[in-house]
């Protein structure tokens, strides 16, 4: 299982690696025992997000596979090797993708997780495939994800979206763009 990158941070070792079938529980844990108000405050729409049994399917189906035409990746995300999140690529054409970024393990959000490994998120995924922009769409209620964006990326846009990406309803979103030549400014 490859080890894309790692990053120290606060609270400990934080790194991204290849999602693995034993990793699909937690991503089911999060999604159907995190609460009602959990996922209002996301935005989740329930029939986009379906049963367990749908998102376990969605998520094997995302493990990488090595084909550099798969549409829909999935990594971990480790604290000192323990599983604390993931991250979805989501791939339609070279300039439109998404990514989603969930720390699952509520004990080690706003611990610098996601701050020290944006870099190394991004370095992954476009070397991994050949895609030339990544659009970040994010609630602008969700102060936390915005708040560690704005250290890297300028929010382009602000706008209603009727149809986002994966499985949030529609509603007021910030838009981000990165292209593959922002990202060594991402390292400095
Ligand atoms: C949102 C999320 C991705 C942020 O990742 P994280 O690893 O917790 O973020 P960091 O620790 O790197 O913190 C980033 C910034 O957000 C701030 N922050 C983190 N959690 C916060 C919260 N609950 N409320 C307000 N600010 C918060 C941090 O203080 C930091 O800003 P600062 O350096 O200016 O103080 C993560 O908390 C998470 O997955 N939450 C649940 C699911 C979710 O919201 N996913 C994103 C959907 S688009």
């Amino acid at each position: 299982m490859a080890v894309y990158a790692s990053a120290n941070t606060p609270v400990g070792i934080a790194a991204i690696r290849d999602l693995g079938s034993e990793d699909l529980d937690a991503i089911l844990d999060f999604w159907y025992t995190s609460g009602d108000d959990f996922l209002d405050f996301l935005g989740i729409d329930r029939s986009r997000l379906g049963t367990a049994e749908d998102t376990r399917q969605r998520f094997s189906r995302a493990i990488w596979k090595g084909d550099p035409n798969q549409q829909n990746i999935a990594f971990a995300i480790t604290l000192d090797d323990d599983f604390a999140g993931y991250t979805l690529l989501n791939r339609y054409t070279p300039e439109t993708n998404y990514s989603h970024w969930h720390i699952t393990n509520p004990l080690v959000r706003a611990a610098g997780l996601s701050t020290a490994l944006y870099p190394h998120r991004m370095k992954t995924y476009f070397d991994l495939v050949p895609i030339e922009r990544l659009i970040h769409q994010t609630r602008t209620r969700n102060v936390a994800v915005n708040r560690m964006l704005d250290k890297y990326v300028p929010i382009a846009e602000t706008r209603y979206v009727e149809d986002p990406d994966g499985v949030a309803l529609p509603g007021e979103f910030h838009l981000r763009y990165v292209r593959r030549k922002d990202i060594p400014r991402f390292f400095r």
